[in-house]
């Protein structure tokens, strides 16, 4: 697995550090309201039980599952809700944590989706964000880190189901790529 990364772009040690950060700030913010995390499944997995071991306040996680209508690398912005939340978020200080925010498309519908539920609030937290990439006007309150626009692995991040446990972010070898997206 490790013999098809061509380079890491992001470190354990600097993922880890940016991830406490995100924790403290996170928890100031929303200090007394106990908010509810909505970890999208199943890229945010690493990302969730990272975050919330950083945030000391009361909280409460529950998961989504989406999938994009057609190719697994590109967005078509048609999502379907394969797992929807188990409780009900009216009046609830919501958010909403991403593996990557690329084109935007399937966080945009999520947001839509869970406004007319009635939060109290919805906001976003997405672990990275690939520059320039964005096909709708989308600004996460809180990101850990920008990337170029390259398809990366690792920290929950898949290709085809596969590298997800990398505890690293990594772009792969040309090869890989093609192989797996001929
Ligand atoms: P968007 O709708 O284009 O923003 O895409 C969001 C989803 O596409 C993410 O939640 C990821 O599952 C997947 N994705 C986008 N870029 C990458 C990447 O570079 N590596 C792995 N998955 C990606
Ligand atoms: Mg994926």
């Amino acid at each position: 697995m490790e013999g098809n990364i061509r380079e890491v772009i992001l470190t354990e040690g600097r993922i880890q550090k940016r991830v406490r950060e995100l924790g403290a700030l996170i928890s100031a913010d929303y200090e007394g309201s106990s908010p509810l995390l909505v970890g999208v499944l199943r890229g945010a997995i690493l990302f969730v039980a990272d975050l919330v071991r950083a945030m000391h306040i009361d909280l409460e996680v529950d998961f989504m599952a989406v999938s994009s209508y057609g190719s697994t690398t590109r967005s078509s912005g048609v999502v379907r809700i394969l797992k929807d939340l188990d409780q009900d978020i009216r009046d609830r200080d919501v958010l909403i944590i991403e593996d990557i925010l690329d084109t935007g498309l399937t966080l945009n519908y999520l947001i839509k989706n869970l406004q007319t539920r009635q939060p109290r609030s919805i906001e976003v937290c997405a672990l990275l964000v690939k520059r320039g990439k964005q096909k709708v006007r989308l600004t996460p309150k809180y990101h850990g880190f920008e990337i170029p626009d390259e398809f990366v692995v690792g920290y929950g991040l898949d290709l085809n189901e596969r590298y997800r446990n990398l505890p690293y972010v990594a772009t792969l070898k040309k090869g890989v790529m093609q192989t797996e997206f001929p």
